[in-house]
């Protein structure tokens, strides 16, 4: 195990009803509120107007940026810190999925800082200071809700790039699995590929001698695997809606990365092809995982038979490591297929065409991952495995 530093200060408020706590929680940073949202659901399913009520009753005032795109994009983020630098806004407000969030974030990192924000992404500079965020969570996928991380779209350049920084961390972040009740089938679908993908992301490592974080990622696996069914048959199911929610969170907190090194390798790939084709995250996951880990399990092929084993039940007598990992990745894509994600990228009609500009975008000049350090020729034979 490497050595690490754990710190993560983002108060949960989880369950049924939690938002009455909204104001408390907000009045501890200011009472002068920007409020972002995305395209219009949680006005549809009634969030905004209960947080409002509830914010107005403690004596806040609030300015509301609506319009944030799933994929967020940096014109509109401008937006927002343009309204919190003339309206001299205390303490910034998202109610949405990661999108809204990650939007947030970068609102707040750019309200106090002079420059273009998109410095902080490109690592032209560093944020130093941010505007305190709080979240309202309404769909179970990124684990924005409780890490410093912002995953934002130049449309202009074409990129799509991250940033993470402890001044990100949300203060509160509140919870409410019937939030995630509307969640259309579809995103419910990408939002439980993104949460495994970023528990694969952590898993697959050469640390050693990591068993309680490798347990806390299968147990994660497991539970998500258990309750996507249930969610997809019944959206109204709250413990199920609980535990993927749950299992969202701390598939991205800090936890289960601890003392590790991590590999990312994938996610880089499908923020690329994200960035070319604008297509949901979570989707460009499921096409992509099963392709990297054929790819690169000849790495070290022990981490796949144990994820094979404990995640699959796979069987491993008469069978060879090689044999045990491969049923572990057509494990997964049979359970990818099953719950109804894309498994090709003609399924969002993506061809060849563009295929080493994607994956000149996701190195960026360099290597990405870990597990097996890929250059741009890797990623253009992961892609063209993936049409
Ligand atoms: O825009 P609205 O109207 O809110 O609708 C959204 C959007 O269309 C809808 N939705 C959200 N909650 C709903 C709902 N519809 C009905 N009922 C509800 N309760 O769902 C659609 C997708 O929302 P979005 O926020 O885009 O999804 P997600 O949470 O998956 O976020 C994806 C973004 O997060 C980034 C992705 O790259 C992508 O840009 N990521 C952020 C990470 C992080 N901050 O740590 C890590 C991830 O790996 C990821 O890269
Ligand atoms: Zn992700």
């Amino acid at each position: 195990m490497e050595n690490f530093e754990f710190h993560n200060p983002t108060k949960l408020l989880f369950g049924k009803g939690e938002i009455e706590k909204i104001a408390n929680e907000i009045v501890r940073y200011g009472n002068k509120i920007l409020i972002v949202t995305g395209g219009g659901s949680v006005k549809k399913i009634g969030i905004l107007d209960q947080a409002i009520v509830h914010l107005e009753a403690s004596g806040c005032t609030w300015f509301h940026l609506e319009g944030i795109e799933p994929n967020p994009r940096l014109t509109t983020i401008q937006k927002g810190i343009e309204i919190c630098k003339r309206e001299g806004i205390e303490i910034v407000l998202a109610i949405g999925g990661g999108s809204v969030i990650d939007a947030s974030k970068a609102i707040c990192a750019g309200a106090m800082y002079d420059g273009d924000v998109w410095d902080f992404y490109t690592r032209k500079s560093t944020i130093r200071s941010a505007l305190p965020l709080g979240t309202v969570l309404t769909l179970a996928a990124t684990g924005s809700e409780m890490n410093g991380n912002s995953v934002v779209t130049n449309w202009e350049t074409q990129e799509k790039l991250a940033v993470g920084s402890n001044k990100l961390l949300p203060k509160f972040s509140i919870l409410d699995p019937t939030y995630t009740y509307s969640v259309p089938k579809d995103h419910t679908v990408y939002g439980i590929v993104d949460i495994m993908s970023h528990v694969f992301e952590q898993y697959f490592s050469h640390t050693s001698h990591t068993p309680l974080q490798d347990r806390f990622s299968e147990a994660i696996l497991k539970t998500v695997i258990e309750n996507a069914t249930k969610v997809i048959d019944n959206p109204k199911n709250y413990d199920a809606r609980a535990n993927i929610l749950l299992s969202s969170t701390f598939a991205l907190n800090g936890l289960i990365n601890i003392g590790k090194t991590t590999d990312w390798a994938t996610h880089a790939i499908e923020h690329a092809v994200s960035a070319v084709y604008d297509i949901p995250h979570g989707g460009g996951l499921a096409i992509l995982f099963p392709h990297w880990m054929a790819y690169v399990m000849d790495n070290g092929i022990e981490k796949f038979v144990t994820f094979a084993v404990n995640v699959w039940n796979v069987e491993t007598e008469g069978k060879t490591d090689k044999e045990i990992a491969l049923e572990g990745i057509t494990k997964t894509r049979e359970f990818f297929n099953r719950i109804g994600a894309p498994s090709q990228l003609k399924n969002y009609n993506i061809g060849s065409e563009r295929i080493e500009e994607m994956a000149e975008k996701a190195v960026r000049g360099g290597t990405i991952g870990s597990y097996k350090r890929l250059t741009k020729e890797d990623v253009i034979k992961i892609l063209q495995e993936s049409l």
